[in-house]
């Protein structure tokens, strides 16, 4: 048996990323005025959903930061194990801390980011993902701002991969694995 993997159909487009975008962007206007925040993207899945986000928030003091994180390999089952890759560039003492996700699956990767960037005294720690994904949770954490919910299928595009590529797709798709037949040599 071999196995095929090709795009599923369009699940969510770009115009409607780009409305939840501002709808969150605005909120987090509201609710921080001019407190200093610093966007921490975790590389590489959240930087379609980071860059619309960021353009809607208006707030003189916001700062931007990457980390990088792993725990999946190319699997598309979670290991459980996080290992930081890149931690950040800037100081996060004293100021308001959003974390940027592509997805809250098992949510372990995020219950490990939080606490370790708590114990750099941040005046607060929150996560702002494009995706939830509930049916996959592991531990009890929910992000404080996602813009859609989705089902236990592996989701692909827009940040989001499967073995580092469909990255770059416009819009959210899911992953089709077909299992075939291989035919004999003759
Ligand atoms: P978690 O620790 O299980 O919540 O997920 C950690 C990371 O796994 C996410 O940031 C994603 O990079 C990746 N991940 C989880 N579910 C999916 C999926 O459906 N498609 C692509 N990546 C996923
Ligand atoms: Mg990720």
């Amino acid at each position: 048996m071999s196995e095929t993997k090709s795009i599923g159909t369009i699940m969510i487009t770009e115009e409607q990323i780009r409305e939840k975008a501002k709808e969150i962007g605005e909120k987090i206007t509201k609710e921080y005025g001019d407190e200093d925040i610093v966007l921490v993207g975790i590389l590489r899945g959240a930087i379609m959903w980071m860059t619309d986000l960021m353009r809607y928030i208006d707030n003189p003091n916001l700062t931007i930061d990457f980390m990088a994180c792993s725990s999946y390999g190319a699997a598309t089952k979670t290991s459980g194990v996080v290992k930081i890759n890149k931690d950040l560039d800037s100081d996060i003492e004293g100021k308001h801390v959003i974390i940027v996700e592509d997805i809250v699956d098992s949510g372990i990767t995020l219950t490990y980011l939080m606490h370790y960037l708590e114990n750099r005294m941040p005046k607060s720690v929150k996560i702002c993902s494009l995706l939830n994904k509930p049916s996959g949770r592991k531990v009890d954490l929910e992000p404080d701002y996602y813009a859609f919910e989705v089902g236990n299928q592996f989701i692909i595009g827009y940040g989001l991969d499967y073995a580092q590529k469909y990255r770059q797709l416009p819009y959210i798709s899911y992953l089709v694995q077909e299992e075939k037949e291989e035919t004999p040599e003759e």
